[in-house]
């Protein structure tokens, strides 16, 4: 028998996603393989401690390098019961977590990871520029315009527009604007939350959701419809029971499907994602397809759309980890091997 791979689970974490990070580290936890994995958590405050579970008291004295060699929790009582670990899941959303920072820390320290690299992370985190390499690929994007500190607030679009921090998610700090009144309450909340904010034109149509899984040789997920209960896909509908249903598979027509599952692959390459990320589509009433936005740690609850739309695809959530883990270890073992 082989031994047990430690799994560090990192959540949590800095960013208003905080409480949703924790709520998918749990899940995670809980459908690792004990045989297979000994995991660990780690959970990082709001305020940017990093802190060891309970768990640690099972951890065996450690040896060997790490993550325990990395400079956050160097020399602090939990680097030194975290010891040596195979590869760690970052199962953190937003700034600080999803946006390339803390898989820069990971690349410094040399440990393996889960999901997108620090390029594509800090890409698929900037609505702004991530919607630029997209539209450079000819992949079709909603327009916008993009409010830097100071900019005026003008823009070319009809009411209602969208209002959006350009980096954050699960639509905290976002507001559908109906008139310019609007428009500037909008923009001031936003500008909490980011200096950099999009206007965005409205696309009207079918919401939907596309999973990716893999490195060099992605492959997409059933596509997954969203039905809010609401005027659009808020916070609450998000995350309160019984705030949206998910379709699956969506109520489109199967050649439409069959273009969302194809775009989503060319986007994750695009954008050089690897692992996993979760693409959110418009299908406009004439079936052109629109790429919304990327997100390269998705919720990733047993409930979460990414999850259900892989279970849909035939890949239950612990066989998902099994891939993911396996992925980081892959591109880790590729990338070791290269002459910098
Ligand atoms: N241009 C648009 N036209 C129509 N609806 C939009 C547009 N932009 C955003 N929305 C609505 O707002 C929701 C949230 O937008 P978006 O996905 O950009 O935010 P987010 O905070 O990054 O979300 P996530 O939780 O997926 O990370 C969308 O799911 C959709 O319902
Ligand atoms: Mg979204």
């Amino acid at each position: 028998m082989t031994a047990r791979r430690r799994v560090a689970v990192l959540a949590g974490g800095r960013s208003s996603e905080h409480a949703i990070s924790v709520a998918s580290a749990s899940s995670v936890l809980q459908a690792l393989d004990a045989s297979r994995y000994e995991a660990v958590l780690i959970e990082i405050g709001r305020d940017g401690r990093w802190e060891l579970s309970a768990a640690r008291q099972s951890l065996p004295d450690a040896e060997g390098s790490g993550i325990a060699s990395l400079p956050v929790v160097a020399d602090s009582a939990p680097a030194q019961a975290l010891g040596h670990v195979d590869v760690v899941l970052p199962i953190l959303h937003g700034p600080f977590g999803e946006d390339g920072t803390v898989q820069g820390l990971l690349e410094l320290a040399g440990v393996p990871y889960v999901g997108a690299g620090v390029a594509a992370s800090a890409l698929c985190m900037d609505k702004d520029l991530c919607k630029a390499v997209l539209r450079d690929r000819g992949i079709a994007v909603a327009r916008n315009v993009t409010l830097r500190n100071g900019d005026r607030t003008e823009h070319p679009f009809g009411y209602p527009v969208f209002v959006k921090p350009a980096r954050l998610g699960s639509s905290v700090g976002i507001t559908k604007a109906h008139d310019e009144g609007e428009l500037r309450d909008a923009i001031a909340l936003a500008r909490r939350h980011d200096d950099k904010v999009l206007i965005e034109e409205l696309v009207p149509g079918t919401e939907v959701e596309c999973g990716v899984l893999g490195n060099r040789d992605p492959i997409a997920s059933e596509v997954g419809e969203i039905v809010a209960h609401a005027e659009w896909y808020d916070y609450s509908a998000k995350y309160d029971e019984g705030g949206m249903d998910l379709v699956v598979p969506a109520r489109i027509p199967a050649d439409v499907a069959e273009r969302v599952r194809r775009i989503a692959v060319d986007s994750f390459i695009a954008t050089e994602c690897e692992g996993m990320a979760r693409i959110d589509f418009f299908v406009r009433p004439d079936d052109e397809v629109v790429v919304n936005e990327i997100n390269t740690i998705p919720g990733f609850t047993a409930t979460s759309v990414y999850t259900k739309l892989f279970e849909a695809s035939g890949n239950p959530y612990p066989d998902l980890l099994d891939r993911l883990i396996d992925l980081a270890l892959e591109r880790h073992a590729r990338r070791s091997r290269l002459e910098y």
